[in-house]
């Protein structure tokens, strides 16, 4: 394995015999590493909607894998059922509930016109009301980065929430939010009683972060029994992260690149301790 980073063009991971780069930042659904926790997330989180059950809520911490299961979540609806239609919101910054409500306006593409709450509210059911029964149409809302709404936009998700026909919700909403979302969320009662699935995500134990570590460059494309980081440099790179995926995912990224730089073929705790010893203001 050739590691001179010098008279190459090639990515660095081809450097190592890689067809992909293993530690890229993208919540890419590929690299997914099935932990307990985040497979107990998914599958519990999957039932629920199918049971039409209403609210859900998901809370991790920063850099625990909520995008990632968002995206999973998806794909899990586009091969099996044809009948769900996913809407996506990815910033819910909203100055009030009126705004959210012209924003849903323009998501669902609902076209007549009013400026008074309860008809852009009437709009919305009508257009719910229509793809339930028209369509065949089970809506749901997947709202990622939840933490950054307000009581008022909290305040229309409930009322949207009792829109329903006599078997069933016309629509389901599913957010993912950071800790301090409980806070907004234990202020208001009537909204957390609606929570019909809410689930934390942790971060990763010692085994699995290692098993996390391994699956990435396995999916990258690193031959079966070839090695990229010793089993030491992989316990210390648990213990630096406290096992939070993205932390990984950057660690693990600039200790490839100290390895190339060092002229070395394998990750080990020399260049770990390293690491965390340097005193750069951006180390993960
Ligand atoms: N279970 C997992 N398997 C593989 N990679 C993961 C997993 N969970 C998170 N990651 C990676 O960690 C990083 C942060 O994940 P992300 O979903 O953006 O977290 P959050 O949305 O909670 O901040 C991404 O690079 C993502 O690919
Ligand atoms: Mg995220």
């Amino acid at each position: 394995m050739s590691t001179s980073l010098k008279n190459s063009q090639a990515g660095y991971y081809e450097l190592l015999g890689l067809v992909r780069e293993p530690f890229a930042m993208a919540p890419d659904p590929e690299f997914f590493y099935q932990t307990k926790n985040h497979g107990e997330c998914l599958n519990r989180l999957e039932m629920s909607l199918r049971l039409n059950r209403g609210l859900h809520v998901v809370i991790g911490d920063v850099g625990t894998g909520k995008t990632t299961l968002s995206r999973l979540l998806l794909d899990r609806f586009v091969e099996f059922g044809k009948n769900y239609d996913f809407f996506l919101i990815l910033n819910p910054t909203w100055r009030d509930g009126m705004e959210f409500l012209l924003f849903l306006k323009r998501l669902f593409i609902i076209k007549n016109k009013a400026d008074v709450k309860t008809d852009t509210m009437n709009q919305v059911e009508h257009f719910l009301l229509d793809s339930a029964i028209h369509s065949n149409k089970e809506i749901v809302l997947l709202i990622d980065e939840g933490q950054k709404m307000g009581a008022d936009q909290i305040e229309v998700i409930r009322t949207l929430l009792n829109f329903e026909t006599n078997d069933r919700k016309l629509i389901q909403v599913v957010i993912f939010a950071q800790p301090e979302f409980q806070e907004l969320v234990n202020q208001h009662e009537n909204f957390k009683d609606r929570i019909a699935f809410g689930y934390v995500i942790k971060p990763l134990n010692e085994s699995s972060t290692i098993a996390f570590i391994d699956h990435r460059l396995k999916v990258a494309g690193l031959p079966a029994g070839e090695r990229l980081f010793t089993d030491e440099a992989k316990k210390m790179i648990h213990e630096h992260t406290k096992g939070y995926p993205r932390k990984i995912v950057n660690l693990c990224h600039y200790l490839i690149m100290d390895m190339l730089l060092n002229g070395k073929e394998i990750v080990d705790s020399t260049l770990v301790f390293k690491k965390m010893q340097s005193e750069d203001p951006f180390n993960v």
